[in-house]
């Protein structure tokens, strides 16, 4: 049973105040986390709760872990650990409202991932274990690796926000996580090679040139690829974070670097042109969070590929299940603190799955050095899972837990590979 609940005051990687928090149980056990926080957010995610005031400009969150400490303590004290469902139901119940945005979903989150480690601990299990259904194989998954950043996450240098690397021909984690590192080296030696500093990096660790279009930034990666002996397609296929809530100005969708004002039918256009051009094998908010006709548009005209819903679904099952209905995307984007609780995050893991739509599980461009999102992977056997870049700890926090539970696994896990795409691709 739960017994005590701490919190305090901690960073994010981009030097953000987040939460921390620490569970402990009867007979010792005990779970320890710091959640992480976006920066390219969608307008329907639960809201974290920031003090405002002059401290941290605004930001801190004091008042998020007084409610941790206090308010929620009070709601799952005394709780079963193990029962996690009972747990994250009696916190969403403590905050009362649905954006979680009375407690905030950055206290609710702490709770609920340090109970579920707790929990883990108190069975002597590691965390992928204690997370998965009793018969489910472990499952690594197929990375999802940041090679060029761009909007939000590096002042807006090229209007897409993310380039990413997916190893689809790699047979094993490890091999798939050694061909993404090459292809970063290689894409920053043909920036040096091309006359560019290839020094400044953005948010989540990738390379931050200044480009003159995306279509730039596409040809760029590629010629990483090249450079690094992959072969583009075959090895490493292309996915790009479109997060294209970030420039929709309300009708138009605006690429600033390239001065064009698209509709939605033009912007899709334009990614079926890079899609007839690039190894493209997983496109991600391609249309902003409410363009739900866009969106259908886009899945009909971009079929064949992963077309994966970040800001659109927010970790939202309701959202989810409107897509699966209205045939709207074929893959949802699993980011935990969207939501708030693991049981939430399960529950959108679970319909998706259930429904024939691929799950990428995701970190956030404001992360901690916390791994558990790599055994939630595994347990929940999401397939795919995107954390940023290969460089920087918050991120090889991530990657190193995937690659130990490999080597410890052997053959009492699968990996997933290109497969993981395979149903969206349908
Ligand atoms: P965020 O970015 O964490 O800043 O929202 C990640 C993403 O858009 O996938
Ligand atoms: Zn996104």
């Amino acid at each position: 049973a739960i017994s005590a609940v701490r919190a305090w005051e901690a960073l994010d990687s981009r030097g953000k105040p987040t939460v921390g928090c620490e569970v402990r149980l009867e007979g010792g056990a005990r779970g320890e986390t710091t959640v992480p926080s976006g920066a390219s957010t969608g307008r329907h995610e639960a809201r974290e709760l920031r003090d405002g005031g002059i401290r941290y400009g605004g930001q801190g969150v004091r008042g998020a872990v007084s409610a941790v400490s206090g308010e929620l303590f009070g709601a799952v004290r005394g709780l079963d650990a193990t029962a996690q469902s009972s747990v994250d139901q009696a916190l969403r119940s403590a905050d009362g409202t649905t954006d979680l945005g009375r407690l905030g979903a950055n206290a609710i989150l702490a709770v609920s991932v340090a109970t579920a480690l707790a929990a883990a601990d108190a069975r002597g299990l590691p965390l992928y274990r204690a997370v998965a259904d009793d018969d489910a194989t472990p499952l690594l998954p197929l990375p999802m690796v940041n090679i060029i950043s761009g909007g939000a996450h590096a002042g807006r240098a090229i209007d897409v926000q993310d380039f990413l690397a997916v190893p689809v021909g790699a047979r094993s984690f490890a091999e798939a996580l050694e061909w993404c590192s090459r292809v970063r080296a290689a894409t920053a030696d043909v920036l040096t090679a091309r006359g560019t500093s290839p020094a400044l990096v953005a948010d989540e660790g990738g390379l931050g040139p200044v480009l003159p279009t995306n279509r730039a930034a596409l040809d760029l990666l590629t010629a990483g690829i090249e450079r690094a002996r992959l072969r583009p397609g075959d090895d490493i296929g292309i996915a790009i974070d479109v997060a294209a809530t970030q420039f929709f100005t309300g009708d138009r969708y605006r690429l600033a670097a390239e001065d064009r004002d698209l509709t939605a039918h033009e912007l899709i256009d334009e990614l079926a042109g890079w899609c007839d051009h690039y190894p493209i094998v997983s496109i991600e908010d391609a249309l902003a969070e409410d363009d739900w006709t866009g969106w259908r548009d886009a899945t009909q005209r971009l079929a064949g590929r992963q077309l994966l819903g970040d800001d659109l679904f927010v970790t939202d099952l309701a959202r989810l299940d409107r897509g699966v209905r209205g045939q709207v995307a074929n893959a949802v984007l699993v980011k935990p603190n969207q939501t708030g609780t693991l049981t939430a995050a399960r529950a959108v893991v679970r319909h998706a799955q259930d429904n024939g739509y691929t799950t990428v599980l995701s970190a956030r461009s404001g992360e901690t050095e916390d791994n558990w999102l790599a055994d939630l992977a595994v347990g929940w056997r999401t397939g795919q899972i995107k954390v940023g870049s290969i460089t920087r700890s918050e991120r090889t926090a991530k990657w190193n837990r995937l690659l130990r539970l490999e080597t410890e696994l052997g053959e009492d896990a699968d990996y997933a590979g290109a497969t993981a795409l395979r149903a969206s691709a349908r």
